[in-house]
């Protein structure tokens, strides 16, 4: 796991520049998407990037980590609908070609199939961005979640639904108690994985993800097993890593030749 401890900016670029290499490598490369307020610098970039003609999405292809139940389609707060306002209308996608799991499917169960084997017949997520809950949570895998899961229905801790009431009009009871998600099993099969992190809120749960024990307390945690995991932070969030020097150290010295 590379740890690169930056700012918010930067990392927004460096995640970007890893975007803009899949995409230089295949033209059709499956991105993984994220929602939350840490990507949103990433989705800015890369529309600056497509506006100035250096990078097209055109034939690309991006998938949704997770989604509420509940919420009828086409509501501002769905995360298919953030993802439309956040990330397709900034590039030039295709936005059929942008799926996310379907939370308001009378049959939830075969949805969350359904979702699975459509990124399997995409040949699976070449970049995968990801945020991190402050309990440690990616997608929407909470505390518990097995760490072999696949996209299922999951219930919302206490904790998240108040990160997450500001979404909401910060109406507490407003909040879905219920998700569809991918499982830590189908994020772990993205071949590469940029997990960003922002904020003194999030510098036990990054912590715990880089330096703390596998487990499912820590859903994050996880990541330790995958081969090729970029996280980019800033100092805030990067506050309570133990070896943050030597993490600075290695990314200072870094081989000119060796990418994220
Ligand atoms: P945030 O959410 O980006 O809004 O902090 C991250 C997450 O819950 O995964």
């Amino acid at each position: 796991m590379e740890v690169v401890i930056t700012t918010a900016g930067r990392a927004a670029q460096l995640a970007a520049d890893v975007i803009a290499r899949a995409i230089t490598r295949n033209a059709r490369a499956v991105l993984g998407v994220a929602t939350g307020s840490t990507p949103l610098g990433v989705y800015t970039e890369l529309g600056r990037r497509v506006s100035a003609g250096e990078l097209s999405l055109r034939e690309a292809r991006a998938f949704a980590l997770d989604e509420y139940v509940g919420l009828p389609a086409g509501d501002p707060r769905s995360y298919r609908q953030v993802i439309a306002d956040e990330f397709v209308a900034q590039v030039d996608i295709e936005p059929d070609a942008v799926l996310a799991p379907d939370g308001a499917a009378h049959d939830l169960v075969a949805a969350c199939a359904d979702y699975e084997r459509r990124i399997a017949e995409a040949g699976g997520v070449d970049v995968q961005l990801l945020g991190i809950g402050s309990d440690g949570h990616i997608a929407f895998n909470e505390p518990g979640s097995s760490l072999a899961s696949r996209t299922r229905v999951k219930t919302l801790t206490d904790q998240t639904r108040r990160d997450n009431a500001r979404f909401f009009d910060d109406d507490l009871a407003a909040v879905p108690w219920h998700c569809v998600t991918q499982g830590l099993g189908t994020i772990m099969e993205a071949r590469h994985i940029v997990l960003l992190a922002f904020g003194e809120a999030k510098a036990e749960a990054l912590h715990q993800l880089v330096e703390g024990a596998v487990s499912a307390r820590w859903p994050a945690t996880v990541l330790q097993h995958h081969p090729h995991v970029t996280v980019l932070c800033d100092e805030a969030a990067a506050s309570r890593l133990e070896l943050a020097d030597y993490y600075r150290e290695t990314f200072a010295n870094k081989p000119v030749w060796q990418s994220l």
